[in-house]
């Protein structure tokens, strides 16, 4: 009997999703051309397809065994070299209708199994329309372009995994050309913390850096809510409120307060006003005031007000110079040692946080502070989200590392923030979506607080995006070399996963528990994958593929230092050259 050219065998078994095949043995080879093309039979991860009437079912091959595996005896005798092959129905398609994932349809015992052609994979993964991006091109077949659903990639999240080099930054970047070039309204954040994505994103991108001079980052510090600047201020712990900190959350409600009739985003009313309410004051005048309270005399035993103050300096807060007295007596008679000794243990805390360089892009936001200019959130908004680039890289690389967790997860939560009460607004929210990346998230988004410096502000901001930014407009994809040590929370949301090489069995069995259940055999292929390549899976892909992504040019750079090179070369140094590192070392500063 003549079969047609892709005929593969027949099934023998069906056991719920999983159908066995035995391969006829009257295939000539194993590796026919079809269509000038040649296929390889049996090869996992690839493709077979059942033909019940006009409904075609598909599957993956998952294992490939010369006796059956999945029955136990067979009632005849099979050929010598009968090989068998287990597979996973993964899909159908009716005539020449959409294909779907699932199957409502099961094949039965002695259906046909043929091979799936570049023809048929065409088919399925749909001809490029506005709603999807190529990601990369068809393991199997070089011409095979792969498209992705922009819509599910972004708003139902994604994550891209992979062993460190195994190209993981590669991907990001060509998938985010991709959107960028095709979307002409996309806006993209991306959470950069190695500093890495400039050089391949050189003219199509807006970067903030710590000390850059066009677009120095800067994330205030009165956008923390009380208990994170008490922590990061003066090392309160949450939830504790000695006298001290009472009076700080007075006196930063006070400044808030006095600041709000003039706030440029528009007058808040007082009665709105918290210690946590994201309203620009002077931090340097609290210390200032505090200082002053502490450290004045007075010319009066106990009528300490402005008048009776011995003072002989006003100082100057916006140099932290604090005002001066004349000291007091220390046998109780004029000068008298203020009364005022509350904030202490603080004063002096507030101090060496406002003098230290590393944390200056923090508690000295060069515009905001400003009396004549005060400038407000919207002009943060409008220059990290809303700019003709489209695409936002936030390098923290120059942020001391105790404070990348905060900082991740204030940038985060003002996002969120903008796109939840903007979810109206016909600019932004809902309206325009916006895609939040994050680099290297396993070291700030871990599944639990146990290393130093990590408190959970980025982990909770990152989370309540995961969990609800959907609804307000909010996607966004997490890249990370250890899956198995990121938030179980932020992993349940993938909807899309791009899994690069990955040899960590711990980080595969959390990809294999995560990625959607009969996925098994093609996350088994992790730890042998080729750089560059990936398998994809989720709601953002028709059907699980096997990827190459290509590579781009210009290409994100490494920061790795150039090892080879430098030990090569022979260094000349004399005895002033240690000087400006020591310096540096004793300033905090660069
Ligand atoms: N798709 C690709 N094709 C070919 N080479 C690649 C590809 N992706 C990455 N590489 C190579 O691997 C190196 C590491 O890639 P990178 O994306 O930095 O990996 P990761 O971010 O996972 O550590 C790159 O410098 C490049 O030389
Ligand atoms: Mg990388």
């Amino acid at each position: 009997m003549k079969r047609d050219i892709t005929y593969l065998g027949r099934v023998i078994n069906v056991n719920s999703g999983n159908v066995e095949v035995e391969i006829a043995k009257e295939i000539p080879s194993a590796a026919p051309i079809i269509a000038g093309r040649l296929y390889k039979i049996g090869q996992i991860g690839t493709f077979v397809k059942f033909t019940i009437g006009s409904l075609t079912l598909y599957g993956l091959v998952s294992s490939v065994s010369n006796s059956p595996r999945m029955i136990e005896t067979l009632t005849y005798e099979p050929d010598y070299g009968s090989r068998f092959l287990q597979v996973q129905l993964i899909g159908e398609k009716l005539g020449n209708e959409k294909f779907e994932k699932g199957v409502g349809t099961y094949p039965t015992i002695n259906d046909e199994v043929h091979i799936v052609t570049d023809d048929d994979l065409k088919s399925i993964y749909g001809e490029k329309t506005n709603g999807y991006v190529e990601i990369g091109k068809h393991s199997s077949s070089e011409n095979l372009a792969v498209y992705i659903d922009t819509h599910n990639l972004i708003l139902r999240h994604s994550a891209v995994l992979g062993s460190t080099g195994s190209g993981k930054s590669n991907t990001t970047a060509a998938i985010l050309k991709r959107l960028l070039t095709e979307y002409l309204g996309s806006r993209i954040v991306l959470v950069d913390t190695h500093g890495e994505y400039s050089s391949a994103f050189v003219d199509n991108s807006r970067v903030f850096k710590i000390n850059d001079k066009v677009n120095p980052l800067c994330i205030p510090f009165w956008a923390m809510t009380f208990d994170e600047l008490s922590f990061f201020l003066v090392g309160r712990p949450e939830g504790q409120e000695q006298p001290a900190d009472k009076r700080l959350r007075e006196k930063i409600v006070e400044l808030k307060m006095s600041n709000a009739p003039r706030l440029k985003a528009g007058k808040v009313e007082e009665i709105y006003i918290t210690a946590d309410s994201p309203i620009p004051f002077d931090i340097k005048k609290l210390w200032y005031d505090f200082d002053r309270e502490i450290n004045a005399t007075y010319n009066h035993v106990s009528d300490h007000t402005p008048d009776q103050e011995c003072l002989e300096e006003e100082g100057d807060p916006r140099l932290l110079r604090p005002a001066r007295f004349t000291p007091y007596s220390p046998h109780n008679t004029v000068p008298y040692k203020s009364k005022y000794q509350t904030m202490y243990s603080y004063v002096g805390k507030i101090f060496s946080r406002l003098q230290d360089s590393r944390y200056s892009f923090m508690f000295n936001p060069p515009d905001y502070s400003d009396e004549e200019s005060p400038n407000d959130i919207d002009h943060l908004f409008r220059s990290w989200i809303d700019h003709n680039h489209r695409l936002t890289i936030l390098d923290l690389s120059g942020i001391p590392f105790e404070l990348i967790d905060i900082s991740v997860g204030l940038i985060s939560r003002l996002i969120y923030d903008s796109m939840y009460w903007g979810r109206y607004e016909e600019y932004t929210g809902r309206q325009r979506p916006i895609l939040m990346v994050y680099e290297e998230a396993h070291s700030y988004l871990p599944k639990s607080e146990r290393s130093n410096h990590i408190y959970g502000y980025a982990r909770r901001a990152v989370e309540k995006i995961f969990k609800e930014g959907r609804k307000f407009g909010v996607g966004a994809m997490v890249i990370t070399q250890r899956p198995s040590e990121i938030s179980e929370t932020i992993l349940a949301q993938v909807g899309t996963f791009i899994a690069l090489r990955l040899t960590n069995s711990g980080d595969k069995n959390t990809v294999q528990s995560a990625a959607p259940n009969n996925m098994n055999s093609l996350i088994e292929l992790l730890p042998s994958l080729r750089i560059g390549e990936a398998i994809i899976v989720g709601e953002a892909i028709n059907i699980p593929s096997r990827v190459r992504i290509e590579l781009v040019e210009p290409r994100p750079s490494s920061n790795d230092p150039k090892l080879v090179e430098a030990w090569t070369r022979r260094f000349e140094t004399n005895e002033e050259q240690y000087k400006s590192v020591v310096k540096s070392i004793r300033e905090q500063k660069q």
